[in-house]
């Protein structure tokens, strides 16, 4: 398996289920805690929808949330021990799917919300997640992702397009062989969107004042 590729991702987050489920059950990343978690509630709160598909949902949190708000949330995710544990909280429903299988035939129905929340971590798997979104979506639709802000990520590298190496750095010593990550300029996420058949809407960058920094991008895009 190629060190920086999808597949070695999906094989990164496959060894990390149980540590990853732990560290949201006791509320071990501080920037979600105070900042990202709620950003990311209220950009899809206040679209009013009543059908959400979460894209990489992970162990199920923001459907649960959602739900609490009488949103019906359906969450995808590779790694099957995340999708077990959204599915014994009995809120949402959730489907075991990688993104290189997503498509209309394979989900059955649209959506008012698509919502990816730091979960476009691939290269070519995130472009057929963008060439899918416009399908999956009803009209008027919003696409909408939180990633980690491109400007505060990147650290010293060059501002460019390509493959980071992974870090748990600040997490449990439970986490094992950090999976890589495909950077995108933030020029790049726009094309992503506008290529495929949308118009950004809004970019939010939340800010977290224990830091005095920002701690993500949120960008939100409706069908032309
Ligand atoms: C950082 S976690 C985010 C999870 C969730 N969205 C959240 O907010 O907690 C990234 C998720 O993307 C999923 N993922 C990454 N690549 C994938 C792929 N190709 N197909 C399906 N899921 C994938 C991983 O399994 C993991 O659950």
């Amino acid at each position: 398996m190629k060190p920086f590729s999808d597949q070695k991702i999906i094989d990164s987050w496959r060894k990390n289920a149980f540590p990853w489920i732990t560290a949201l059950e006791n509320e071990e990343i501080a920037s979600r805690v105070n900042v990202t978690n709620q950003a990311i509630i209220n950009a899809v709160l206040i679209e009013s929808p009543k059908k959400v598909l979460d894209i990489g949902c992970g162990e199920g949190w923001l459907i649960r949330r959602l739900q609490d708000h009488g949103i019906v949330g359906i969450g995808i995710d590779i790694v099957p021990e995340l999708i077990e544990y959204a599915r014994r909280k009995e809120k949402g429903q959730f489907l075991i799917l990688a993104y290189e299988d997503l498509s209309f035939a394979s989900i059955g129905q649209t959506f008012e919300v698509i919502v990816c929340n730091f979960s476009l971590l691939g290269k070519e798997s995130v472009e057929h997640i963008f060439q899918q979104a416009y399908q999956l979506l009803d009209e008027g639709g919003a696409f909408i992702i939180q990633t980690v802000h491109p400007e505060v990520a990147n650290g010293m590298n060059e501002y460019k397009d390509g493959w980071r190496t992974g870090s748990w750095a600040g997490f449990s010593k439970e986490f094992v062989d950090p999976a890589p990550w495909y950077f995108r300029t933030i020029d790049s996420w726009k094309r992503l969107f506008l290529d495929n058949g949308f118009l950004i809407s809004k970019i939010i960058e939340p800010f977290n004042p224990r830091t005095n920094d920002r701690t993500s991008l949120i960008l939100k895009a409706i069908k032309k």
